[in-house]
C-alpha cells in the first residue's frame, strides 16, 4: 500500500472518531420521561380495556374506589375469563382517603374431603396433570364472596349496579382481542378434554381477533348474584350447578363447602423501605412478607449508584431472592392452619444473619436442587388490577383461576370457569409445582386450607400520603416484578410507567436459575453474571403490570404494554 493511501486511511480514521466522539457528546444518553396516563382526578388501570371502561363509568356515576374495584373484578370474568374470575379467588389491599388500610383475602380453600396425598398415586408419586386439569385441581371459589364483603365494608353504591355491567357485557358479546383470540385458541383440546358439554369458550373454526363470543349462562349466573347476593352463587341454582358438575367430573366440591366459605378480613402486613410505608398482602400470599425480607435487604445498599440492570444490582437482588424464597418454600403456608414466623421472618437480627453469607463476587448454590427438569409455566394468567378514586381511595386487587382459564372446567349451565388452585398448595413436599415453586408440610394439603400464594397487591405511601399503587400477575414471578417496580421509582427514578416497561429477572432459589426477559441485559452483563457462577436464562415475558402513581402533575396510570392492559383517568 503506498504511503499516501495509509495517510488517507489514517486521516479518514482520525476524522471518524473525532465525529464518532462529538456524535457521543451531542447525544448524552438521557431520554424524556415516558409517562403513562395521566388523570387529574381518578384513575383505573386493568388487563382488559373494556373492564377499564367499566370501572371509569362506575367512577364517574359517583361510585368510590371500592364500588368501580368490584364492577372491574365482575367484568374481568366476562371480558378476560382466562384470569378474571368468579370460580377463583384473590386478594384486596386497600387504602382510604384518610389513611386507614386494610385487606381481604378471598382465596380460595381445600374442599373438605380434600387430604394431604390426593394427588399422589399408591407409590407416592405425583399423578400428572391432577392438580391442574379438570375438576380435582379446584378450590372452593371465593371471589363472590369477597365481592360482597367489600360491597358491605366499603362499598357505597347499589350492589346491583356493579353487576349489572358484567351481565351486560356477558350478553352483549365481547369482542376478541388477537391475544384473547390466541389464548381460547391455544386451550381448544383441553377444554374439549374436561368438559362434557360445549362450553362458549369454543368454536368449530379458529377464533379470530374481532370475533364476538357470547356468554347467555355466566349472564344468568350474574343476575342471580346480582338479584340475590351472596346466596346467588353459594346456594341455590348456581351452587347446584357447582355440585352437579362436580358429580360430572369427579370433583370433590360439596354444597356444604360453599355454603361454608368465607372470605376473610385481615391486617396487612406493613413495613418501610427509604422512608416510605409499604402496604402488602399477608398471608395465605407469601407476597407481603417476602417483598419485606426483599426491601430490607436492599435497603443497606446504594443500588442507585450501582444502576438499574447491572452486574452487581442483579447479583445481590438475585443472592436475596434466593434465600427468600427459600423461606418462602419452609416456612410459609396458611396461618390458620400453620404456626408462620412472621416475626422472626421479618426480624432485623434475623435478616442481617440470613443475608450474611451473601458473597459479592460469587454466587451462593442453592441446595437440593430437584432432579429431572422443571417445566416453568411462562403465561400470564392471574390480573391485578389498581384505582384511585377522586376522594383519594385506594384499591389493589390481585386475582386468579390460576393457569390460563384455570381447571378448564366450565361449569354447566352457569358459564364461569373453576380454578385449578390447588396446584399452589404443595402436593408432595419437595416437588415443584406449575410455576417450579416447591414447598413443605407448611403448605401442604388439608380440608379448609388455603393454599399459599404469591399474589402480592400492594401499596406504597410516601409521606403518609397515598403514593403508588402496584401489582402484577406471574406465578412466582409476582414477588420479584413488584420488588424490582418499587426499586425502580424509589432507586432508580423512573415514572411509573418507566417502571413498568423496564425488563425484569427472577430467581426462585429452585431452580438455581436466573430468569431474565428477552434484551433484558447486555452480553457484557450476562457474562459478567455467568462469571459470579448465575446459570443466566432467557424469558419471554416477566410481569404484566398495572399500576398508579401520585405525581405532582397528577395520577400516572401505568399498563403494561405486554398484554392488553389499558388505563384510563379522568
Ligand atoms: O396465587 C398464586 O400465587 C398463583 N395462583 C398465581 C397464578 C398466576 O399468577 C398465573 N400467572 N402466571
Amino acid at each position: 500500500m503506498s504511503n499516501f493511501r495509509i495517510y488517507l486511511i489514517q486521516s479518514l480514521a482520525v476524522i471518524l472518531l473525532i465525529f464518532a466522539g462529538c456524535q457521543k457528546q451531542a447525544t448524552p444518553d438521557i431520554h424524556p420521561p415516558v409517562y403513562g396516563v395521566m388523570g387529574k382526578q381518578a384513575m383505573v388501570s386493568t388487563a382488559h380495556p373494556a373492564a377499564t371502561q367499566v370501572g371509569v363509568d362506575i367512577l364517574k356515576s359517583g361510585g368510590n374506589a371500592f364500588d368501580a374495584a368490584i364492577a372491574v373484578q365482575l367484568a374481568l370474568a366476562v371480558v378476560y375469563p382466562r384470569a378474571g374470575n368468579i370460580g377463583g379467588g384473590g386478594f384486596l389491599v386497600y387504602r382510604q382517603h384518610d389513611g386507614n388500610i386494610g385487606s381481604l383475602d378471598f382465596r380460595e380453600m381445600a374442599p373438605l374431603q380434600a387430604h394431604k396425598d390426593m394427588y399422589l398415586d399408591e407409590n407416592q408419586e405425583v399423578i400428572e396433570n391432577l392438580s391442574t386439569l379438570g375438576h380435582l385441581a379446584a378450590g372452593v371459589p371465593g371471589t363472590v364472596d369477597g365481592m360482597i364483603k367489600i360491597h358491605q365494608k366499603l362499598g357505597s353504591m347499589p350492589f346491583k349496579s356493579l353487576v349489572q355491567p358484567a351481565i351486560d357485557l356477558a350478553l352483549g358479546g365481547v369482542i376478541l382481542t388477537e391475544k384473547e383470540a390466541s389464548k381460547f385458541n391455544e386451550h381448544q383440546e383441553n377444554f374439549a378434554l374436561v368438559n362434557e358439554h360445549r362450553t362458549h369458550l369454543q368454536n368449530e373454526q379458529p377464533w379470530k381477533p374481532g370475533d364476538t363470543v357470547f356468554y347467555p349462562d355466566l349472564g344468568q349466573t350474574l343476575t342471580l348474584i346480582r338479584d340475590q347476593g351472596r346466596a346467588g352463587f353459594y346456594d341455590g341454582t348456581t351452587a347446584q350447578l357447582i355440585v352437579e358438575e362436580m358429580q360430572r367430573g369427579g370433583g370433590l366440591i360439596t354444597l356444604e363447602d360453599l355454603q361454608n366459605y368465607q372470605a376473610v378480613w385481615r391486617q396487612p402486613i406493613v413495613g418501610h423501605y427509604r422512608s416510605h410505608k409499604i402496604i402488602t398482602m399477608g398471608l395465605p400470599s407469601s407476597g407481603g412478607i417476602a417483598i419485606l425480607q426483599l426491601l430490607a435487604g436492599v435497603e443497606p445498599h446504594d443500588i442507585e449508584s450501582w444502576g438499574f440492570n447491572q452486574p452487581k444490582t442483579i447479583h445481590l437482588m438475585t443472592e436475596l431472592e434466593r434465600r427468600v424464597y427459600a423461606d418462602r418454600a419452609t416456612h410459609l403456608g396458611d396461618p390458620d392452619f400453620y404456626e408462620v414466623p412472621i416475626d422472626m421472618l421479618l426480624d432485623h437480627n434475623y435478616l442481617t444473619e440470613r443475608y450474611s453469607s451473601i458473597s459479592y463476587d460469587r454466587k451462593t448454590s442453592s441446595q437440593d436442587i430437584k432432579e429431572g427438569h422443571v417445566e416453568i409455566i411462562e403465561s400470564m394468567e392471574t390480573t391485578h388490577f389498581s384505582i384511585v378514586d377522586a376522594l383519594g381511595n385506594a384499591a389493589s386487587v390481585t386475582t386468579t383461576l390460576n393457569g390460563s382459564f384455570g381447571s378448564k372446567v366450565v361449569v354447566k349451565g352457569a358459564g364461569f370457569l373453576l380454578n385449578n388452585e390447588m396446584d399452589d398448595f404443595s402436593v408432595k413436599a419437595g416437588i415443584p409445582n406449575m410455576f417450579g415453586l416447591v414447598g413443605a408440610q407448611a403448605n401442604s394439603i388439608a380440608p379448609e386450607k388455603r393454599m399459599l400464594s404469591s399474589m402480592t397487591p400492594t401499596i406504597v405511601e410516601k409521606n403518609d400520603t397515598l403514593y403508588m399503587v402496584v401489582g402484577t400477575p406471574g406465578g412466582s414471578t409476582i414477588i420479584t416484578s413488584v420488588f424490582q417496580t418499587i426499586l425502580n421509582v424509589i432507586d432508580h427514578g423512573m415514572t411509573m410507567q418507566e417502571a413498568v416497561n423496564a425488563k425484569k429477572f427472577h430467581h426462585q432459589w429452585l431452580p438455581d436459575e436466573v430468569y431474565y426477559e428477552v434484551n433484558a441485559l447486555d452480553s457484557a452483563t450476562l457474562s459478567e453474571l455467568s462469571t459470579m457462577g448465575h446459570v443466566m436464562k432467557p424469558r419471554s415475558e416477566i410481569g404484566r403490570m398495572d399500576c398508579i402513581m401520585v405525581t405532582d402533575q397528577g395520577l400516572e396510570g401505568a399498563a403494561d404494554s405486554r398484554g392488553d392492559n389499558t388505563a384510563m383517568g379522568y
